[in-house]
């Protein structure tokens, strides 16, 4: 069995087998998170680009547990340069082992930036990731618009797609639908949403429409809710 549990904004933990892996894991200064950094301890933490509201609490986490961070690879340097032992800089279509399980870095079209004492620096692109994890594979797509090679994603044979329906940043609710189609996954929960006043959005409207239009399931999980796989 594989939990996800959802942390709020984009932040995710994924639990099989006495292994943690955390996704984007910003929870300081995060209005909706429902855990403090200090309460995870993941083996692993996996990002899909620099922006603060994904980094999060990278650096603080993965100093304290020693975790490895597996990131496109500008981001991975900068981590080191921070004092991450950790670090595996890696770039898409890479596929990285790490404790329980893989993550293919894929695509995203976004930027990647890092503010730092009013500063943007720049560590490398934006990714998503495909993570085969506890016998699953799951898509977190990171932040992104839609775009027509998420059916080469697709035919990963997804169990599960995470995808961001917040609009203005990412893609709106009507193209993550479209994504659903592309993804050809089962089952999609959605996140990037209600975090700032810019993605205000009602996820059971998308899950309305998402489960009008294709056969997946939209499951919505509310900050600290959990799904099992
Ligand atoms: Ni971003
Ligand atoms: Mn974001």
């Amino acid at each position: 069995m594989t939990t996800l549990t959802y942390l709020g904004h984009a932040a995710f933990l994924l639990e099989a087998d006495g292994k943690v892996v955390a996704i984007d894991p910003f929870l300081t200064g995060n209005p909706t998170a429902t855990r403090a950094a200090a309460d995870i301890s993941p083996q692993t933490i996996l990002l899909t680009h620099a922006h603060n509201d994904h980094v999060g609490d990278t650096v603080e986490i993965a100093k304290r547990t020693g975790a490895a961070v597996i990131s496109t690879f500008e981001l991975g340097e900068w981590l080191t340069s921070q004092g991450v032992s950790g670090a595996i800089p890696a770039n898409h279509g890479g596929t990285v082992a790490f404790d329980g399980g893989t993550v293919k870095l894929t695509p995203a079209w976004h930027t990647s930036s890092y503010e730092q004492g009013g500063t943007f620096v720049a560590p490398g692109i934006p990714a998503g990731l495909v993570v085969r994890f506890g016998g699953h594979t799951i898509y977190f797509a990171g932040d992104t618009c839609l775009f027509g090679d998420m059916r080469l994603i697709g035919e990963e044979g997804l169990d599960l797609a995470v995808l961001p329906i917040g609009d203005h940043f990412t893609m709106g609710p009507a193209d993550a639908a479209r994504a659903v189609e592309f993804l050809n996954t089962p089952a999609v929960v959605p996140c990037h949403y209600n975090t700032f006043p810019q993605i205000q959005q009602d996820p059971q409207a998308f899950k309305q429409m998402v489960e009008a239009r294709t056969s997946a399931r939209c499951v919505v999980l509310a900050p600290g809710a959990a799904h099992e796989l």
